[in-house]
């Protein structure tokens, strides 16, 4: 098999915010040495953009590079190791949620608290996908790459891809570039459930369950999305639009001295501490709020952008999610620069108002 390519491409149904742009080229591949080949064939042209399930992009013009899609598929358990943990691997293009299912059909917990998140595999590390307490990373094994300059396979290690919160090397300079074609997890046949976070406990009290299994968790979960997200199916949208941000403790103090419910998590910056820090908040109740520990705080984009009166806004079809001010919408047919241009508007009040400046976690195109 070899790349497919297609020419002046609506790629509507290819982002999850529905928004209207056309490809002059787009690419599928799936296979990495066939993309490998198609790194090398276009490598004196501009780099191309690596398109995976469309849940992380928005875009605002026409995109004047190739675009590659990767439909890379499968999955399989690689070895059983010491200890009851298990190394799974999955092509890049097998859709998240499934993947999750799968696992959790193979008797391996881990994932389950990432249940329902859009996407792809292959998009996971790139910005650590993290929901209700846990991050990719913690799971994460390590991946495979090609590299779209020259079409060179490498392997990254979780130290190689500098995980952050929402973060990775494939997010900076020297990480672009790299189109990731496979993902391993290590998974544990002995779950260790996260149940802290939110509201978790909550609704495995609603569903009258005492004694959760990770598929218990995953339902959880997935209602809780339900019922909090829109369904980008019935609604575009690219999830959270922005990071949640993180600002200098002294900044964090003065605002929560002004306002006393604003809530502040811990930053962590290794896996023990993200743990640490689920406990810490967590001892602290469930809005976060109290005393942060020392250094960098993490703020709640969606209650800065709540309290600047954007929930439940609507120009024309671009508007702000009704139960979540974190979350961007297309109506119907808003574009993708309308979008564009309501973040930087909602960005820059909660600039002025508070002093603090949000990021998109979306590529902008
Ligand atoms: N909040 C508001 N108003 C809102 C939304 C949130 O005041 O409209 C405040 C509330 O105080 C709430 C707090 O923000 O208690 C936290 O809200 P939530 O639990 O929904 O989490 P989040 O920080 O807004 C993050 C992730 C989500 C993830 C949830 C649950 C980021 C950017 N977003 O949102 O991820 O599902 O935690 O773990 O870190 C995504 O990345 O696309 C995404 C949906």
């Amino acid at each position: 098999m070899s790349a497919t390519e297609r020419h002046d491409v609506s790629l509507r149904a290819w982002n999850t915010f529905g928004v209207e742009a056309r490809a002059a080229r787009l690419f599928e591949v799936d296979d990495a040495a066939d993309l490998a080949r198609l790194a090398q064939a276009l490598r004196d042209g501009p780099p191309p953009f690596v398109l995976g399930g469309g849940s992380n992009v928005l875009f605002t013009r026409d995109p004047p590079m190739p675009l590659v899609r990767i439909a890379i598929r499968g999955r399989r358990v690689l070895s059983e190791e010491a200890r009851g943990t298990v190394l799974v691997e999955a092509g890049a293009g097998e859709d998240w949620n499934d993947f999750v299912g799968w696992t959790l059909g193979q008797g391996l917990a881990g994932l389950e608290n990432l249940t329902l998140i859009p996407g792809t595999v292959g998009a996971s590390p790139i910005q650590n996908i993290g929901a209700y307490g846990v991050e990719m990373r913690e799971r994460f094994h390590s991946l495979d790459a090609v590299s779209l300059r020259d079409g060179a396979l490498r392997r990254f290690d979780a130290g190689e891809c500098r995980f952050g919160y929402r973060d990775s090397i494939f997010r900076h300079d020297e990480g672009a570039g790299w189109a990731i074609v496979a993902v391993r997890f290590r998974l544990m046949r002995e779950a260790r459930l996260r149940l802290d976070y939110g509201e978790i406990r909550d609704e495995l009290r609603a569903l009258g369950v005492d004694r959760p299994t990770p598929q218990d968790v995953s339902r959880a979960v997935a209602a809780i999305r339900r019922r909090k997200l829109p369904d980008p199916a019935k609604l575009g949208n690219a999830g959270s639009f922005f990071r949640n941000p993180v600002v200098e403790a002294p900044l964090a103090d003065a605002l929560a001295a002004r306002h006393p419910d604003l809530p502040r998590y811990p930053v962590s910056t290794a896996v023990r501490d993200a743990q640490a820090a689920d406990e810490a908040q967590l001892a602290r109740g469930a809005s976060g709020a109290g005393t942060p520990e020392k250094g960098r705080v993490k703020l709640s984009a969606g209650w800065l952008i709540e309290r600047c009166g954007w929930k439940g806004f609507r120009e024309g079809d671009a508007g702000v999610h009704e139960r979540h001010a974190l979350v961007l919408v297309n109506h119907g047919t808003a574009s993708g620069a309308q979008i564009a241009a309501l973040a930087e508007r909602i960005a820059r009040s909660v600039r002025d108002r508070f002093g603090v400046a949000l990021e998109p976690e979306p590529t902008i195109v």
